[in-house]
């Protein structure tokens, strides 16, 4: 099966957040199953600089308000899997980010940048931007590659299937209606039944509303986003598709993210030679400033500072945990006034909490490694990966019950297969309570606190079973395609 995988950002390349831990991880374990998978990416600085043996398969010219715009064909460093860059200096050769500038504002040309993204996409699946490989499946990852779904439905000759993953609901990809004619797509897609979301234009419907088969990154995220409470307006048009829509539990890299070979840790360990967590632990305490306490419950929190994640809720709750005996440690970066609250915390907080805003992969490990407990008191959450790292680590999670926290993270004792700690209200004083419960377990039943370690430690979180459900997926989306050809 020819699978093309179509994203904004693949890791160590470009990274915001887990979408490219995902991109880099799916399609190499896919190919591991014997599927023939390719990437299109677009040509960001980083990743023109980083992919090898670059040739080019076709000028395209001008298009989206671009002059010069080709295709590329190469290989990703590390996997070697072929990845096709469309290289378009006009859109994509500049500093900042993916999706907004060094300030924060979003690019004013994301229209143009992810529509030909998704068009680039629709004419490898229509078989005229490569002849010499055409996909069966475009495999579309957030609104940034949606519009590949909605341009592969606007042509009829298209046999290739489309599948799109939601990762975040919250980021849908709206732009003003009357940038319409930018797009080029047939006008009976510029109403509710297509596009137009609001009087808006949004690519997330793209994807929601032209893909064969729609998916999201948890099962319980799949139930979530068809309701009121976290559909962001968009649960009509989910619940519309219900049949359509499934929920594959991402997996996590687990050579990437593996402590028995973690080179970025003070030393290796597993399930059943725990000693250099240990090591890790008082090397994180030392390197970070922290007493060196080994009765301290050290919860860390490697994360996006946003309202999402819920971190305003630690914020909240961190002088009643600090007395408590608990040490924090924060890593991240977001909005300024959440960024701005940590700084003030660790200022009153010396010894006790630590505040790191910035972004780091290796010391991300660190901090995993060497903690007890890892908080993710998220509002809202597709999937969450965070909290499989800490399962992977030995380091207990302590989650909100939403998305895919609540399918991975379970709390009960270890014989009936608990691994963390799950709290429901989105108050301070819940989350609170359940760090409270974690603090009471490590000192009081340290046997019962190792099992549930070695539970999490031997979980198999990797993606040979996500893997195996896609190829499932496409099969059945191609099956569709069969019988229902594109209109
Ligand atoms: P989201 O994609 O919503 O941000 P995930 O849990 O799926 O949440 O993925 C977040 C990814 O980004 C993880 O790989 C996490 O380790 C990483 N990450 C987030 N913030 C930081 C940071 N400040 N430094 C290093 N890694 C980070
Ligand atoms: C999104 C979600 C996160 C998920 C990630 C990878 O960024 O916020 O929950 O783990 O995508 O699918």
């Amino acid at each position: 099966m020819r699978v093309l995988h179509v994203a904004a950002e693949v890791y160590p390349l470009v990274k915001t957040g887990g979408l490219a831990d995902v991109v880099a991880a799916l399609p190499p374990a896919l190919a591991r199953q014997g599927a023939d998978v390719r990437l299109l990416l677009p040509g960001l600085p980083a990743v023109l600089e980083a992919v090898q043996h670059q040739r080019s398969v076709i000028d395209i010219g001008c298009c989206f308000g671009a002059l010069r715009v080709r295709l590329l064909l190469a290989r990703m460093p590390g996997s070697q899997l072929p990845v096709y860059v469309v290289d378009a200096p006009y859109l994509y050769s500049r500093g900042g980010g993916p999706y907004q500038d060094a300030q924060g504002e979003e690019w004013p040309d994301n229209l143009q940048r992810f529509a030909l993204l998704g068009w680039v996409a629709a004419h490898l699946a229509g078989g005229d931007a490569d002849l010499q490989w055409q996909p069966q499946v475009v495999h579309a990852h957030d609104w940034h590659a949606a519009m590949a779904c909605a341009f592969i439905a606007d042509h009829a000759g298209t046999e290739a299937a489309s599948v799109y993953t939601v990762h975040n609901l919250a980021f849908q990809g709206l732009f003003p209606m009357h940038d319409w004619p930018l797009l080029g797509l047939a006008s009976r897609l510029m109403s509710p039944a297509g596009l137009e979301f609001h009087g808006q234009l949004s690519f997330m419907k793209a994807g929601l509303k032209f893909a064969d088969r729609v998916t999201t990154v948890s099962p319980n995220y799949a139930r979530e986003i068809a309701t009121h409470e976290f559909g962001f307006g968009l649960d009509g048009v989910i619940r519309a598709r219900e049949s359509d829509v499934r929920g594959i539990l991402n997996g996590i890299d687990d050579e990437v993210w593996n402590p028995a070979r973690d080179g970025a840790i003070a030393a290796p360990y597993d399930a059943e030679r725990l000693q250099g967590k240990q090591a890790c632990r008082r090397a994180l305490q030392a390197e970070l400033g922290l007493q060196p306490d080994d009765d301290a419950l050290l919860l860390v929190v490697v994360s996006r500072l946003t309202g999402q994640k819920g971190l305003d809720l630690l914020v909240a709750a961190l002088p009643e945990l600090l007395a408590q005996g608990v040490q924090v440690a924060v890593q991240g970066t977001g909005e300024p006034a959440l960024e701005a609250a940590f700084r003030i915390a660790h200022q009153a907080h010396p010894g006790r909490l630590h505040v790191h805003i910035g972004y780091d992969e290796a010391r991300a490990h660190r901090l995993i490694a060497g903690a007890d407990a890892i908080a993710v008191p998220s509002r809202f959450e597709p999937c969450g990966l965070t909290q499989m790292y800490g399962l992977r680590y030995g380091t207990l999670p302590i989650v909100r019950r939403v998305g895919g926290l609540a399918d991975t993270v379970r709390e009960a004792a270890a014989a009936e297969g608990g691994n963390g700690f799950v709290f429901d209200a989105a108050t301070p004083a819940a989350l609170a309570q359940a760090v409270q419960r974690a603090l009471q377990l490590k000192r009081g039943a340290a046997a019962e606190w190792l099992a549930r370690m070695r539970l999490g430690m031997g979980e198999s979180l990797g993606w040979q079973g996500p893997a195996r459900q896609y190829l499932a997926l496409y099969a059945d989306a191609l099956a569709r395609r069969r019988h229902e050809p594109a209109a």
